[in-house]
């Protein structure tokens, strides 16, 4: 008498094995995949905002920018004039560096690329994607201050992102940039102006707008206008 077919052992039939394998790549995959995809959408590198990686000299913004009060333009010579904004070579540490803490260690590698002519290798902090067009003179000769996108800079002892250069983070200022410009007698690199810090001399957001002869919404909200 033959049994039901519940009643009898349960065996794969022979092809299944072909199928372990796969099997086998699909959970061991799957391990990994799950926390690889995970991981990676949330290192710093992909979401950017608190990158801060260890640069080859300990040199502090908090220091130079805010306790001396040094302007961003002095060391980022092009951000004006250029899509791109200039790290400052050797030799402008050196104006100062050649008289002051001649003996830091610190300082060892500015130096040591002084005496050698190799520029220090500075590690990119703030990086969009290729396919992404971008310029800081196109911001900060309409007002745009540095803080906007670089947050207090002036008080960072190690620079890190602090916003998230992403495409929904442009648009939300592009959409309605008016109350992020300030008057044309505020320097962009000003780090402690606020709209609210001088109410009487304020100009509106409108005004702002036609003052700097912003382009049109549809314009500032165009894929090309950033994809070219
Ligand atoms: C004395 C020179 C000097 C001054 C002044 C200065 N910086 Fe810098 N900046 C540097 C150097 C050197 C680096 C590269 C090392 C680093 O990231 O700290 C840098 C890096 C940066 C970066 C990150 C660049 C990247 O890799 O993405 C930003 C943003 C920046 N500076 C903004 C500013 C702003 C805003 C100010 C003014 C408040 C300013 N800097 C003043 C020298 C200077
Ligand atoms: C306008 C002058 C000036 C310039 C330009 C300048 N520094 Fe400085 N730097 C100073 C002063 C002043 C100090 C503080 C010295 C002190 O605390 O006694 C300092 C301190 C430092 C220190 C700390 C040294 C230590 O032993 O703790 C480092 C590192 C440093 N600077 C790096 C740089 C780098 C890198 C650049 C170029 C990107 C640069 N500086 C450009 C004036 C300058
Ligand atoms: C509208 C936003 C915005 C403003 C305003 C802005 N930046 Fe940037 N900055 C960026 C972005 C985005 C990058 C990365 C650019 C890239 O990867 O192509 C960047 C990169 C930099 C870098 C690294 C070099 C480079 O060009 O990639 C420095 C230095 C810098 N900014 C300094 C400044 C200073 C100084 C100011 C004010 C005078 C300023 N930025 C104003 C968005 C801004
Ligand atoms: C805080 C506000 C603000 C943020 C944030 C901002 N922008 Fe802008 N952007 C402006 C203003 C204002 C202008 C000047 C528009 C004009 O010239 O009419 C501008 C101009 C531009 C232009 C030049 C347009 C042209 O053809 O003249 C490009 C490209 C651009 N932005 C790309 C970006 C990208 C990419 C980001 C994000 C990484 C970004 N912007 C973030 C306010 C902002
Ligand atoms: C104000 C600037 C700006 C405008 C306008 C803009 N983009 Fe982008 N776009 C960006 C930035 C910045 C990124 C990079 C985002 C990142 O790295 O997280 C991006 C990324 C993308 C990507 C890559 C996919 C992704 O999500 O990372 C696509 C696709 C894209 N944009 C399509 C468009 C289209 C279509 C339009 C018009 C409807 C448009 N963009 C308008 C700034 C802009």
């Amino acid at each position: 008498m033959t049994k039901e077919w519940y009643e009898q052992p349960f065996v794969f039939p022979k092809w299944a094995n072909y199928l372990l394998p796969g099997v086998v790549i699909a959970v061991v995959g799957g391990l990994f995949y799950v926390p690889t995809v995970v991981g990676l959408g949330a290192s710093p590198q992909m979401t950017a905002v608190g990158y801060q990686p260890v640069q080859p000299v300990p040199y502090s913004h908090a220091l130079h920018a805010g306790k001396l009060g040094i302007d961003c333009r002095y060391c980022h010579t092009t951000v004006e004039k250029a899509a791109f904004a200039a790290i400052p070579p050797t030799e402008t540490c050196m104006n100062c560096h050649t008289n002051i803490r001649t003996q830091s260690q610190a300082l060892a590698p500015i130096r040591a690329s002084w005496a050698t002519g190799k520029p220090v290798e500075w590690i990119k902090i703030h990086d969009l994607p290729h396919y992404v067009y971008f310029s800081h003179e196109a911001h900060v000769t309409h007002g745009v201050g540095c803080i906007e996108c670089h947050g207090r800079i002036d008080q960072m002892e190690r620079v890190y992102q602090a916003k998230p250069l992403s495409m929904g983070w442009c648009l939300d200022c592009h959409r309605d940039p008016g109350p992020h410009l300030r008057p044309k007698n505020v320097a962009v690199t000003d780090m402690n102006w606020t709209p609210s810090a001088n109410p009487p001399e304020e100009e509106s957001p409108a005004e702002l707008l036609k003052d700097y002869s912003i382009h049109d919404t549809a314009y500032m909200q165009s894929c090309s206008t950033c994809h070219r």
